[in-house]
C-alpha cells in the first residue's frame, strides 16, 4: 500500500547564501524524497526560507530596502541554488506567509489555553541609541577572562570562553556603537519544564522510531538535567509576526520557523486540493519526517514535539538528524577556499558529482562528513565515468552504428547472474534506512559485475570478426539492460544523469519495479551522447581559488545566521544546547573563518625582535629525523639553533645564505644541545617549509619591522 509521507528539512534562514554545508542535508532529504517517490509512495517536501529576526532587520537597514525585499531577493537567490543541486522541493515556500502566521497564532493560543505559556520579566543590554534590545551578538567588547577587545556577548573568539554579555568589560552596541544599558521587559515563555511536557517527552523519545540512538542519548541527557522554560517573544523593533494578545513583542524564532513546515505544507494543500488535517491530526496515518542538523536536535526533538502534542496536533514520525561538513578534514574556511558557496560550485562543477559524493558518505548518523577534495575528484571519476558511464558508452555505438538503433534479445543468463549478484531488497533498505553509502556501494558492486560481462565478451573484438554479428547484439543490448538497472538504482542521487539515460535508451521514467525485465528485442534507442566527463581537479582548483576571500566578521554579514544568541538571556542561559551554539555554527563559521583574528597590537608586534641572520654553518644532528643545526651569524654575535627543516633542505645549500630568525625567543633546552632561536618558514599542505630571504641589501643583524 501506498505511504503518505510530509519530508521537511531545516528552513535556511533568509540571510546568507546557501553553502556546500547546508547542501549536505538538501541532498540528504532530497534524494530519500525521490526514492519514496520512485516506490509508487505519495511524499511531499516542503520547506521555506526562514524569514523573521533582527539580523535580518538590520541588514535590511543597512541596504536600504524593506525587509520584504531583502526576503524576497534571497528566496530567489535560494531558490536558483536548489534548483542548481535538483533539490526538488514540492514546495518552497517563505515563513513570513499568513499560512504561518495563522499556525503560530494557533499554536500559541492553545499552549496559553493549556496554561503553558507564562509572562515573565527579563534585564537585557538596550540600545538607547537605537532604541532596541540587543541580542548577544550584538553586544561586544572586552573579554572578561582574557581581555581580548571586541568579542561578541556570548563567548570570546581569543580564548574561547563562554559568558553572558553582562560580564564583558566596557560593553558597546554593535549596531550603533552606544553603551547599552540594562533595562526589563516583559517575555513569554513556553513552560517547557512543565511535568506535562518531560512526561511526553520521555515516552516519546523511548521510541526508537523517532530519533536515532546516538540523538536519543543526547535527549536523554538533557531530560535528566531537567529542562528549562523557554523564551518564546521578542521586543519591537523586530521584524517577525507581532503575538496578538501582547502588542510590541513579536514570536521568537522557535515559535514561527519550524512553524514554517506547516505553513509551507498548507500553502501546497491549498494549491494542489490536499487535505492538511489530514497530515497533521494527532491520530493522522500520514508519515512526517523533519531532516536536520545536530544543532537542531533540542529544537526538533524537543521542543517541538511539546509544542505540537499540546496545542492538539501530531508529532514527527522521525526525526532524522545529521553531522556537519568538513572540507578536507577541517571546518569550511573562507581564507582556504573551502567555504563554498552553491552558486560558487555551480559556476564550476556538475551538481551531481557532489551529490554522488555526499551520498557515498552519508550512512544515516549523526557523524560529520568530510569533502576531501582529491577524493572527490577520484571517487567521482572511478565511479561514475569509469565504471558506471563507462558501460554505456563501450556498447551503445554498436546498437546504433551496426543495428540501426535497435536492440537485439538479451542474455538471459546473463541477467539471471546480474540479479543473482546480489539480494533484490537491500538497496531499497539502505535508501529507507538513509545508508546511502552502502546502496552505492552495493550499486557499484553490480556495475563490477556488469564490466566484467563486457570485458569477458569483448564486444570491440566481436565487432572485428566476421559472422559474431547476432553475439555482438545480444552482448550489446545486454549491457545496455544492465546499465539501465544500474542508472534506476542511481536515479535517486543522480536525477539529471537519469533523465538523460531515459532519452537515450527511449523508456519512460524509471520506477523501481522496472528493474530486472530486459529491454524488448527491437527497442529501437536513441543516438549515444556523452553522459559524464570525469572531474578535472584544475577547476576544483580554479573554484578553491575564486572562493579566497578574507574577511571581517560582522554582525549583520550576509551568511551570518539569524538571531545571535539571544536564547543564553534568561533562564535558557545555562541550556546545553543552546541556540548560541547553533548560532555560532553558522555565524561564526564565517566569522571564525578570519584567520586574522584576534587582531594583535602593534605594541604585540614589537616584541618579538626579528633580524637578518646569515647561516654561517648546518649540518646534520646525529639521532635527529627532522632536525639540522644552525649556526646562525647576527652580524657579530652568532647563535645555535635546531630548525626542523631537514625533510626539505640538504644543509651544504643552506651555508652562506640569508634567512630570518626570531631573535629573543628564549633559549630552549632540547636533547640535543641548546637551541637560541627560531628561524622563520613557510609551509602549509602544499608544501614546505620554506625558508625566508631578504632582498639583496640586507646584512645580518639587521631588525625586521
Ligand atoms: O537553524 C536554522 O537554520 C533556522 N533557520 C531554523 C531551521 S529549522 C526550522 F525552521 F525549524
Ligand atoms: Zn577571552
Amino acid at each position: 500500500m501506498s505511504r503518505k509521507i510530509l519530508v521537511t528539512s531545516a528552513l535556511p534562514y533568509a540571510n546568507g547564501s546557501i553553502h556546500l554545508g547546508h547542501l549536505v542535508e538538501y541532498i540528504q532529504t532530497d534524494i530519500w524524497v525521490r526514492f519514496q517517490k520512485m516506490r509508487g509512495n505519495q511524499c511531499i517536501y516542503c520547506c521555506a526560507d526562514d524569514t523573521h529576526g533582527t539580523p535580518i532587520m538590520l541588514r535590511a537597514e543597512k541596504e536600504g530596502i524593506t525587509p520584504e525585499q531583502l526576503i524576497d531577493r534571497v528566496w530567489h537567490e535560494h531558490k536558483r541554488d536548489f534548483d542548481g543541486f535538483h533539490v526538488d522541493f514540492d514546495n518552497f515556500y517563505s515563513t513570513n506567509s499568513k499560512e504561518t502566521q495563522h499556525y503560530s497564532d494557533t499554536i500559541y493560543t492553545r499552549l496559553k489555553e493549556a496554561g503553558l505559556i507564562e509572562i515573565r520579566s527579563i534585564e537585557q543590554y538596550y540600545d538607547p541609541v537605537k532604541e532596541m534590545f540587543l541580542p548577544d551578538r550584538f553586544i561586544k567588547g572586552e573579554c572578561p577572562k582574557c581581555h581580548a577587545k571586541d568579542q561578541y556577548g556570548d563567548n570570546c573568539e581569543a580564548c574561547g570562553a563562554a559568558y553572558q554579555p553582562t560580564d564583558l568589560i566596557e560593553p558597546y552596541s554593535a549596531v550603533s556603537g552606544a553603551k547599552p544599558v540594562r533595562k526589563s521587559s516583559d517575555h513569554h515563555f513556553f513552560r517547557l519544564s512543565d511535568p506535562r511536557c518531560a512526561d511526553f517527552l520521555k515516552q516519546w523519545i523511548a521510541d526508537p522510531a523517532h530519533v536515532q540512538s546516538e540523538a536519543a542519548n543526547k535527549l536523554g541527557e538533557w531530560l535528566q538535567a531537567g529542562l528549562s522554560d523557554w523564551d518564546i517573544s521578542r521586543d519591537a523593533p523586530y521584524f517577525g509576526f507581532e503575538i496578538p494578545d501582547a502588542p510590541g513583542k513579536y514570536y521568537y524564532v522557535w515559535l514561527d520557523a519550524p512553524i514554517g513546515y506547516m505553513g509551507s505544507f498548507q500553502n501546497y494543500c491549498d494549491k494542489n486540493g490536499l487535505d492538511f488535517d489530514e497530515y497533521w491530526k494527532p491520530d493522522s496515518e500520514a508519515e512526517l519526517y523533519h531532516f536536520i542538523g545536530k544543532d537542531i536536535l533540542y529544537f526538533h526533538a524537543l521542543f517541538w514535539p511539546a509544542e505540537l502534542a499540546h496545542a492538539g496536533f501530531r508529532t514527527p514520525t522521525g526525526v532524522f538528524c545529521h553531522g556537519f561538513l568538513t572540507v578536507n578534514g577541517t571546518k569550511m574556511s573562507k581564507s582556504r577556499g573551502t567555504f563554498i558557496t552553491a552558486e560558487s560550485y555551480l559556476n564550476h562543477l556538475n551538481p551531481e558529482w557532489l551529490r554522488y559524493y555526499y551520498a557515498a558518505k552519508l550512512n544515516g548518523s549523526m557523524e560529520d562528513i568530510d569533502l576531501n577534495l582529491e577524493d572527490f575528484a577520484a571517487r567521482v571519476n572511478s565511479d561514475l565515468v569509469g565504471k558506471y558511464v563507462n558501460i554505456a558508452s563501450r556498447c551503445a555505438g554498436f546498437i546504433s552504428k551496426r543495428f540501426g538503433g535497435k536492440l537485439g534479445a538479451c542474455n538471459t543468463t546473463a541477467t539471471a547472474e546480474f540479479v543473482a549478484a546480489f539480494s533484490k531488497g537491500e538497496i531499497a533498505q539502505s535508501y529507507e534506512d538513509r545508508d546511502y553509502g552502502r546502496a552505492l556501494r552495493e550499486i557499484m558492486r553490480l556495475a563490477d559485475v556488469a564490466n566484467q560481462y563486457i570485458a569477458e565478451k569483448q564486444p570491440w573484438a566481436m565487432a572485428k570478426q566476421e559472422g559474431r554479428e547476432a553475439e555482438l547484439h545480444e552482448v550489446c543490448s545486454t549491457a545496455l539492460t544492465l546499465f539501465r538497472d544500474l542508472t534506476l538504482y542511481l536515479k535517486p542521487v543522480l536525477p539529471k544523469l537519469a533523465e538523460h539515460v531515459e532519452a537515450f535508451l527511449n523508456i519512460p521514467p524509471l520506477t523501481w519495479t522496472d528493474a530486472w525485465t530486459p529491454l524488448p528485442a527491437g527497442h529501437a534507442i536513441n543516438e549515444y551522447q556523452h553522459l559524464m566527463t570525469r572531474i578535472d581537479p584544475k577547476k576544483i582548483e580554479t573554484m578553491v581559488e575564486e572562493n579566497k576571500q578574507s574577511l571581517l566578521p560582522s554582525p549583520l554579514g550576509g551568511g551570518a545566521g539569524g538571531e545571535g544568541a539571544t536564547v543564553a538571556q534568561g533562564t535558557n542561559a545555562n541550556h546545553p544546547a543552546r541556540h548560541a551554539e547553533h548560532q555560532q555554527n553558522e555565524a561564526k563559521a564565517e566569522a571564525a573563518a578570519s584567520p586574522w583574528e584576534p587582531f594583535i597590537a602593534i605594541d604585540d608586534f614589537t616584541k618579538v625582535d626579528l633580524r637578518i641572520v646569515r647561516i654561517a654553518n648546518a649540518e646534520h644532528v646525529v639521532g635527529a629525523d627532522k632536525l639540522l643545526k644552525l649556526t646562525l651569524d647576527l652580524g657579530g654575535e652568532t647563535r645555535t639553533v635546531f630548525a626542523g627543516i631537514k625533510a626539505a633542505y640538504a644543509p651544504e645549500t643552506l651555508i652562506g645564505r640569508l634567512t630570518v630568525m626570531v631573535a629573543n625567543l628564549a633559549p630552549r633546552k632540547m636533547k640535543f644541545g641548546l637551541s637560541e632561536g627560531m628561524v622563520l618558514a613557510a609551509s602549509d599542505e602544499r608544501g614546505g617549509p620554506f625558508l625566508l630571504s631578504p632582498d639583496s641589501g640586507a646584512q645580518p643583524g639587521m631588525r625586521i619591522k
